[in-house]
C-alpha cells in the first residue's frame, strides 16, 4: 500500500467486478485504494459493487459500496450522499461507467440511442451535479472521466451513439475544467483504447463472429505497441491524474492507447 492518495476520498461509478475479472472501473478502484484513499463503489449490479469491496477489504484497504443506476438522479445523489456520510468528504469522482451499442443512423432504435446517451453522457451531468458541491465544500478535488478513441476518429465499425457520446465526454471535461478550476478543482479524460477487458472481447465476439484469439490478435496488430491495454494501464493514469502529482493538470484528454490514435486519422 502506497500513499499518494492518501486522506482522499474517491467515488467510482461503474465499479463493480463481475464473475468474469476485473473491469477498467475495478481495477481504478483497486488502484486508488492501494494508493491510500478510502473508495466508495457504486455499481447497478449490487453483487459487482460487493465483490470490488471485498477484494479492496482482503488487500487491507477501506471502502464502501452502493447500488445506483447513473441515468437515475435520485440514485446517483443518494450515492454520493451515503459517500458523504460514511467518509466524511470528496475528493476524486471517476466517471467509468459507459456502453457501446453497434449500428449507424438509419439502423439503429431511438430508444437505444437514448439509452447509450444517458448512460455514457448524461450520467456525467448527475454524477457531477451531486459531487460537485461536496468538492467545493472541501477545498477541491479531481474528476477523471472516461472516453474512447472512437470519441476522436473513425474505428472501423459504426456506433454512432457511442462514439458522439464519448465526443461529449472530452468536451464536458474542458469546459467543466473552466468552470470549476476558480473552485480548485480539475477535470480530465482518459481516451482508452483497445483495453483488455473481460466484456470488450465478448462483446466483439458477438459482433465480428470471430473467437477470442484472432480478435485479440487483430487488435493488438493494429496497435503501435503491438498489444492491447490492461484496466490496470488505464488504472494507472487515473491514479495519477486523480493525485496531487497532477495538481497542475486540468481539461486534458489522455491518450492511453498504447499509441494508437497517431495511426487514425483525425
Ligand atoms: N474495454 C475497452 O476496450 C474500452 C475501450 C474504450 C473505452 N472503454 C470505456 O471504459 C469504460 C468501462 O469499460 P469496461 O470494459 O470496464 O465496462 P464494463 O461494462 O465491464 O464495466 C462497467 C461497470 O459499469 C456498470 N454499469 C453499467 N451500466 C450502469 C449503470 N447504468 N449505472 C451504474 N453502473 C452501471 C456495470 O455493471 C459494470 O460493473 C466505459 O466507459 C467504456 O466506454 C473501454
Amino acid at each position: 500500500m502506497a500513499d499518494r492518495l492518501k486522506n482522499k476520498v474517491a467515488v467510482v461509478f461503474g465499479a463493480g467486478c463481475t464473475q468474469a475479472g476485473v473491469s477498467n472501473g475495478a481495477a481504478a478502484a483497486i488502484a486508488y485504494a492501494r494508493e491510500g484513499a478510502k473508495v466508495v463503489i457504486v455499481d447497478v449490479e449490487t453483487g459487482a459493487a460487493r465483490r470490488t469491496v471485498e477484494m479492496i477489504l482482503e488487500e487491507g484497504g477501506n471502502a464502501a459500496d452502493f447500488t445506483a443506476d447513473v441515468t437515475s438522479r435520485t440514485q446517483v445523489q443518494a450515492a454520493i450522499d451515503g459517500a458523504m456520510a460514511t467518509f466524511g468528504r470528496l475528493d476524486i469522482l471517476h466517471n467509468n461507467v459507459g456502453i457501446n451499442k453497434p449500428g449507424g443512423p438509419v439502423e439503429m432504435d431511438e430508444a437505444v440511442w437514448d439509452a447509450v446517451m444517458a448512460t455514457n453522457i448524461k450520467s456525467l451531468f448527475l454524477t457531477c451535479k451531486a459531487a460537485i458541491p461536496a468538492m467545493q465544500k472541501g477545498g477541491g478535488g479531481s474528476i477523471v472521466n472516461i472516453s474512447s478513441i472512437t470519441s476522436i476518429a473513425w474505428h472501423g465499425r459504426p456506433t454512432i451513439a457511442y462514439s458522439s457520446s464519448k465526443a461529449a465526454v472530452n468536451h464536458f471535461t474542458r469546459v467543466l475544467a473552466a468552470q470549476y478550476g476558480p473552485d480548485n478543482i480539475r477535470c480530465n479524460a482518459i481516451v482508452a483504447g483497445t483495453i483488455d477487458t473481460p466484456r470488450a472481447s465478448s462483446q466483439l465476439q458477438r459482433v465480428i463472429r470471430a473467437d477470442a484469439a484472432e480478435i485479440r490478435n487483430r487488435r493488438s496488430e493494429a496497435v503501435p505497441l503491438r498489444r492491447l491495454g490492461t484496466p490496470w494501464e488505464l488504472a494507472n493514469a487515473a491514479v495519477f491524474l486523480a493525485s496531487d502529482e497532477a495538481s497542475y493538470v486540468s481539461g486534458v484528454v489522455m491518450a492511453v492507447d498504447g499509441g494508437l490514435t497517431c495511426t487514425m486519422s483525425h
